[in-house]
């Protein structure tokens, strides 16, 4: 037992070798044990996100901070490459004990130089520094997200499962998330569930599939054309499975 284990999370190796946590309260993991946290945190998020946008001030709705590999891989990948970029990330989170436990969660070496990050985003939810922005907003993201138009670049649409938490995958969600993004913004996640892409879809998003030999494919959507990716073929996707519906807020 580590001491970052409690009553509801316990701490899990991945497949990269980085570890994850296994939530008790939605009885699933933080991220794929198979793709590996840190992994999958690039592969799906980060590296797709950073392909599509070339700005210098890039804004990013994190959803939802968790264990914050999304929001520390996105500074090791632009520290990395685009060393003058200006980054600003928002984070909603409900979970207020687990921000709290972070300061003793095992991250990945790479995150060692992020220490200090941790640490201030664990004990007040703020980081701020010439060139990083973070906040960790500690309530509920459909709440947080409406406070947002037309601001946010990249999301990443990085909640637990549509059957572990629907809330957060609903046509309704996504149109207020639509709402916050910019129109030449993208939204990375890791389903490729046809009730998701099809709740994107209704909100005018254009779908594509984010797919690599070593990771499980994902899906990248925006408001404009993406050159990049190959487009899913949603009405034939459809016409295959004419009774699916995208979630509603009505039906949970
Ligand atoms: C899959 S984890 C996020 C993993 C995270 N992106 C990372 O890289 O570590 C999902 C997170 O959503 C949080 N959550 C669940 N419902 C929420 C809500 N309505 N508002 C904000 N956070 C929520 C959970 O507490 C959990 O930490």
């Amino acid at each position: 037992m580590s001491e970052f284990d409690d009553d509801l999370h316990s701490l899990q190796l991945s497949d990269d070798g980085s570890y994850t946590a296994y939530s008790k309260e939605y009885d699933e993991h933080y991220h794929s044990t198979k793709d590996g946290a840190l992994k999958e945190s690039l592969v799906k998020h980060v590296l797709p996100a950073f392909t599509c946008v070339m700005k210098d001030e890039v804004s990013i709705l994190d959803i939802c901070y968790g264990l914050g590999f999304n929001t520390l891989a996105t500074l090791l990948h632009v520290q990395e490459n685009f060393p003058d970029k200006k980054i600003r990330i928002y984070s909603p989170e409900l979970d207020v004990s687990l921000i709290k436990s972070l300061k003793y969660f095992t991250y990945p070496e790479e995150f060692e130089k992020y220490k200090h990050i941790i640490l201030a985003l664990s004990n007040t939810g703020i980081y701020e520094d010439e060139k990083i922005y973070i906040e960790i907003f500690l309530g509920d993201a459909r709440e947080y997200v409406k406070k947002f138009k037309n601001k946010f670049d990249i999301v990443y649409q990085d909640a637990f499962s549509p059957s572990s938490n629907p809330i957060l995958w609903t046509r309704e969600y996504f149109k207020d998330i639509r709402e916050a993004m910019k129109d030449d913004g993208v939204l990375t996640t890791y389903s490729i569930a046809l009730k998701t892409r099809l709740a994107l879809y209704e909100n005018g998003f254009h779908l594509y599939l984010n797919s690599g030999k070593e990771f499980r494919s994902a899906t990248i959507a925006s408001p404009s054309e993406l050159n990049n990716f190959e487009r899913v073929d949603i009405q034939h996707k459809i016409s295959c499975n004419p009774d699916v519906q995208s979630l509603k807020d009505k039906d949970l």
